[in-house]
């Protein structure tokens, strides 16, 4: 099988390290590097050279990198306000694309995406939008025992990302913090891997309450607090609590409840599961044992408490890379779809416009476009 050639755009943090997971992988090769910022590109490829990988055609544009350099994956690591315009292009070129999350900060453009993929999957083209905490072994074995009823009736769920992101960080670059590129703050862009992985053990989400703030920066038009219910099409409720104003951050948490059964990871690593096994009389709290069984359920390194995973930020994206690969050689649909992402995306969206209006909304609103994004100022209430 010949090696996947990979053109990164946008040549930031994010796509610094794509560059670098991809060169470790034995199925891709990064051959463009392309920013409208040339001195980026140039950096990234001369990164690329110093570590003895072959150095890429370096692009302004990515139609000037599909012109001079030979490319069969386009990697969107752009500011999430120009990801679909890119994608289109990349489709357009037949290319395969992968594109960071989140998809877009736009339903319309991220609706266009998905009809543009769904064409694109015909003609043989593998659309995937990164969700590398998908890949997490915690949280696909949460997503496993929710999907295969181990847990029961799911009943509910928690999703908190309790992080912190400083003022530096905001001025950092012109596009963070802005509604026009950013699409939102703390649940928009740290948060929305979150939603997503609630979204996909507790299934179709139907409508969605919210309460958003800014306390912790200044020149940020987006919230850097936001917290929010969910009701899903199963019955089930969950709770969404997203922050950069939680000093010193990097806590996350989710939580998955039934009748039988709960999950716990925290940090990407399992900290609690336990099922109810058929020969436990169910007392009037519960087992009289709450065992954790999470012991021995996976490797160490995925375990709460356990030693870190070396290069847990790398691994991520790179399990997600294997699956790409296997969709693109195998000729199959990729493990999370543009249409996952688009459901994810209008669960945010939704927080956005319920904590604008004041109001519950319906995802369904604001996924069809009843409620367009553009027809609500989306604003915060503090
Ligand atoms: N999956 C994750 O864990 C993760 C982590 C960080 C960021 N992200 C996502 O990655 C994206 C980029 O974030 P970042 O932190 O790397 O931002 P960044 O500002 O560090 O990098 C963005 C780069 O894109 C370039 N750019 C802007 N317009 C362009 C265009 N039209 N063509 C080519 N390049 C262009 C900019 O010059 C910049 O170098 C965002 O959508 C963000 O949400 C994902």
């Amino acid at each position: 099988m010949s090696t996947i050639k990979a053109a990164i755009v946008g040549c930031g943090v994010i796509g610094r390290h794509h560059a670098a997971v991809l060169t470790a992988h034995d199925g891709f090769v990064v051959t463009a590097a392309v920013d409208s910022v040339l001195p980026a590109a140039t950096a990234l490829a001369d990164e690329l050279s110093a570590a003895g990988a072959p150095s890429p055609f370096v692009a302004e544009s990515l139609g000037e990198a599909l012109a001079g350099a030979d490319v069969d994956l386009v990697v969107v690591c752009s500011p999430s306000g120009l990801h679909v315009s890119l994608a289109e292009t990349a489709i357009a070129a037949g290319r395969h694309v992968v594109i960071e999350k989140p998809l877009d900060v736009s339903i319309a453009r991220a609706r266009r995406i998905s009809e543009l993929a769904a064409e694109a999957a015909e003609r043989g083209l593998v659309v995937s939008v990164i969700s590398q905490h998908r890949f997490d072994p915690a949280n696909a074995l949460l997503a496993g025992a929710a999907h295969d009823g181990r847990f029961g009736r799911i009943t509910s769920g928690l999703a908190s990302v309790a992080w912190w992101r400083s003022q530096k960080y905001y001025d950092s670059g012109d596009w963070r913090g802005t509604w026009a590129l950013d699409g939102g703050g703390s649940v928009m862009n740290q948060g929305v891997h979150t939603v997503d992985l609630l979204v996909w053990m507790l299934g179709r989400p139907v409508e969605v309450s919210a309460q958003t703030a800014v306390l912790a920066h200044d020149r940020i038009e987006v919230e850097d607090l936001a917290v929010a219910t969910i009701r899903f099409e199963s019955g089930a409720l969950a709770v969404v609590h997203a922050t950069t104003a939680a000093y010193p951050g990097d806590l996350t948490r989710i939580q998955v409840h039934g009748d039988r059964g709960t999950g716990v990871v925290s940090d990407d690593r399992l900290e609690y599961f336990h099922v109810r096994a058929d020969d436990v009389e169910d007392t009037l709290q519960g087992s009289a044992s709450k065992e954790n069984q999470a012991a021995g359920m996976l490797p160490d390194d995925q375990m709460a408490g356990g030693p870190a995973e070396k290069d847990h930020f790398v691994r991520g994206h790179s399990r997600q890379y294997d699956d790409i690969l296997g969709a693109i050689t195998e000729g199959r649909q990729p493990a999370v779809r543009v249409d996952d992402a688009l459901l994810s995306l209008a669960t945010v969206k939704a927080v956005y416009v319920a904590a604008t209006l004041g109001r519950p909304v319906l995802v369904d609103e604001v996924l069809t476009g009843i409620l367009d994004d553009q027809d609500v100022t989306v604003g915060v209430r503090s």
